[in-house]
């Protein structure tokens, strides 16, 4: 099912694998299995051709976590990439020293390319506004453990739903399964691209977009926000247009359910303000510390089977 798999788009899993995956990490998550170890003597190569915190490090500690170890390809000023080398031979190295690649890169397409030339799996860890498949992974289980299942759910996915990669992920991951209605809130400008609408309308989900998140809050279980993501705008004036246009705070959220729970992928900016983090919808740093067992069952999962 995950043996020596490319982990590339959220798409390519199915939700009885999402299931096992979860399965996985309960395991972890309350200690059940002892996982320590279990990957000693692998080897991950992490590449980052972008910023990172969480994915990279979360990455690099779950392997840590397994017994296993990571080499890093650093900044590319400090690699051979400076000198001219292209992405394709800086493959080849990294597929000749590891077990596994964890690439980020803001090319979409650009991890798809490494897993046609890498014989060890390939993991994306972001490909410019397209896929992030183990933040989806991520969100869906933290759906799943603070509000015990996914089915059912009314979710709202808030913000730059445009060139949001994560945004993107988490619309196809969380229509795998069968919540009851999709709100895609967003300014007009940064609305979900054709072809996620396409694919929703392929499945048959019931969504709606609007630009207003006060009118439909009370109806969520879930609110998923993003921020804007101000590196993929081709033009700077763009930007500042929408800049600070949708901000979730602690009066807003008088209207919420008392279940309300709020994620985001972070980093965060200032659509959501520091108040909310201490009302019991925000959780959003529990959803970023869950990275490590869900990246840990993964893992296991890609280089073991099991
Ligand atoms: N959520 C996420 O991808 O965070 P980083 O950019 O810090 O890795």
């Amino acid at each position: 099912m995950f043996k020596g798999r490319d982990v590339l788009a959220i798409t390519d899993f199915t939700r009885e694998e999402l299931e096992r995956l979860f399965r996985a990490v309960d395991e972890i998550v309350e200690g059940k299995v002892l996982a320590s170890r279990v990957l000693e003597g692998c080897i991950m190569a992490t590449a980052f051709f972008e910023p990172s915190t969480r994915t990279r490090l979360s990455f690099q500690t779950a392997m840590l976590r397994l017994g296993g170890g990571y080499i890093d390809l650093a900044e590319v000023t400090r690699t051979s990439i400076a000198k001219g080398e292209n992405l394709a031979d800086t493959i080849r190295m990294l597929d000749s020293y590891a077990d596994i690649i964890v690439i980020r890169h803001r090319i979409e397409g650009a991890a798809k390319f490494a897993a046609e030339i890498a014989e060890a799996p390939v993991i994306n860890a972001g490909d410019g506004t397209r896929h992030h498949p183990t933040q989806a992974m991520i969100d869906l289980y933290a759906i799943r453990r603070f509000q015990g299942r996914i089915d059912g759910l009314v979710v709202g996915v808030l913000g730059d739903l445009k060139y949001g990669r994560a945004a993107s992920s988490f619309i196809y991951g969380v229509t795998l399964f069968n919540i009851s209605k999709l709100f895609l809130i967003s300014p007009p400008s940064l609305r979900v691209r054709d072809e996620v609408k396409e694919y929703l309308r392929a499945r048959s989900v019931n969504y709606e977009e609007t630009e207003d998140l006060k009118e439909v809050l009370h109806e969520l279980d879930v609110l998923y926000v993003t921020r804007i993501q101000k590196e993929r705008f081709p033009d700077p004036m763009e930007y500042e247009k929408v800049k600070g246009s949708y901000i979730v705070t602690r009066s807003l959220l008088q209207e919420a359910k008392d279940k309300l729970v709020i994620l985001h992928p972070l980093p965060r900016v200032d659509e959501i303000s520091l108040d909310v983090d201490e009302t019991p919808h925000a959780k959003y740093f529990e959803q970023a510390k869950l990275g490590i067992p869900v990246r840990m069952a993964l893992l296991k999962l890609v280089l073991r089977g099991d």
